[in-house]
């Protein structure tokens, strides 16, 4: 095992009606004017918008909004944002969403002391030195953001896709109650099943092995597989939402990749696929996951996809490669039976692009740790997903 730092500042209010802490969090910090950042109305439908404004008006805390954030958040709304921030003399960010609503969120905390273009943070040209603090009110299960420190934004200019990351936009506190995802509709439930699946596999994936962190990757991952089709039956079972969502913040808030460097490059080719034709992204991952595990496997991993299958899919085999194969082919039979897509031609991106996306996608930096991914490799991993 690596050495490693691990830091996790963000306070979890995890459960049914935990909203009703927000007051006096905020009161905690002394709190008194607010932006309240929110995507185009899931929140309004569901009560939660009312509730907050309501929880505010009592603590006698001014609010600002911005609401409308895309999903794949464009780096505008962050430019808007921060502006936002400066002229109402803000305070503190409310995060009430899911991950693009939060990860704008993080980069508008960023922009806010930073005179610059926030696209800056995304391509290495500045990092975060001082950030306004937030918090989030999830009601996805999927990204982790609302446990650590990384955003990724859109440049709608660009059509690049870019993360960037910082201790310092950790959020402050987050509240997780199960309740607020019973209104997703399935196809977001399972994106952001595959999404958390996807982040299990980027830091298991990886070198050094490291027994604690892996052991409990399997267990993430037999989580999310045993309550996803209860989810996808039964939107409001609360125990299976439950355990989805804390699955889903256990896969990203850094402790299954301590010691480790995690491999990363399914991600960063599907960042190309949102980027250039706004695809939910837990979809790409669905689709890219069996492929990019067919591509890299070899003599000298298969024993890792084999521990995988054995540990996670109670797979017999004796022979690691043979088991490693099936390992795969149950990822993908998993995806499909819950309604993922299986291939790019489903969700309407054909080849033409991918010499262009496997070139943006090494432009700024390596990909891959597992196995390191060139040119070549990237395109065949997007052509066996055709
Ligand atoms: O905009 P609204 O009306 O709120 O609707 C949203 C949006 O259309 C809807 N939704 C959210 N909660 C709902 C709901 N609809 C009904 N009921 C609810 N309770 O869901 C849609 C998708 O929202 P989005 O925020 O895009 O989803 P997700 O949480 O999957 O976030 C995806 C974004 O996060 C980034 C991705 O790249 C993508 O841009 N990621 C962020 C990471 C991080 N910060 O650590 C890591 C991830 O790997 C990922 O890259
Ligand atoms: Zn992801």
């Amino acid at each position: 095992m690596k050495n490693f730092w691990l830091n996790m500042p963000t306070e979890i209010f995890f459960g049914k009606n935990q909203i009703e802490v927000l007051g006096k969090q905020l009161k905690k910090e002394n709190v008194k004017s607010v932006l309240l950042v929110y995507g185009k109305g899931s929140i309004k439908r569901s009560g939660l918008y009312d509730k907050i404004i309501s929880l505010l008006a009592e603590n006698s805390i001014k609010v600002t909004e911005l609401p409308g954030i895309d999903p794949n958040p464009r780096i505008s709304s962050v430019a808007k944002g921060a502006e936002l921030c400066r002229e109402n003399k803000i305070d503190f960010i409310i995060a009430a969403g899911a991950g693009s609503v939060i990860d704008c969120s993080k980069a508008i905390a960023a922009a806010r002391y930073y005179n610059g273009d926030p696209w800056d943070f995304f391509i290495r040209r500045t990092s975060v030195k001082k950030a306004l603090p937030l918090c989030a009110v999830l009601t996805l299960a999927a990204t982790g953001s609302e446990m650590n420190g990384g955003c990724v934004l859109t440049n709608e200019k660009t059509l690049e896709k870019l993360p960037m990351g910082s201790v310092r936009l950790k959020p402050r506190f987050s509240i997780l109650d199960p309740v607020y995802t019973f209104t997703l509709p399935k196809n977001q439930t399972i994106a952001g099943i595959a999404d958390m699946m996807s982040h299990v596999f980027e830091q298991y994936f990886s070198y050094p092995d490291a027994s604690l962190q892996d052991h409990m990757s399997e267990a993430v991952l037999k989580t999310v597989i045993e309550n996803a089709p209860v989810v996808v039956a039964e939107p409001e079972n609360y125990e299976a939402r439950a355990d989805i969502m804390w699955a889903g913040t256990v896969a990203l808030n850094g402790l299954l990749e301590l010691g480790k460097e995690g491999d990363w490059a399914t991600h960063m080719i599907e960042h190309e696929l949102s980027a250039k034709y706004d695809i939910t992204h837990g979809v790409g991952l669905a689709i890219l996951t069996p492929n990019w595990m067919k591509h890299v496997l070899d003599e000298k991993n298969c024993y890792k996809f084999a521990a995988y299958g054995r540990n996670v899919w109670n797979i017999t085999e004796k022979d690691d490669m043979k088991a490693a194969l099936q390992a795969i082919e149950k990822t993908s039979e998993f995806f499909k039976s819950i309604g993922l897509p299986q291939k790019l031609s489903e969700i309407g991106i054909d080849g033409s692009r991918f010499d262009e996306m496997a070139e943006s996608a090494l432009k700024n930096s390596r990909i891959g740790t597992f196995k390191e991914l060139n040119k070549e490799d990237i395109v065949e991993i997007y052509r066996m997903s055709l």
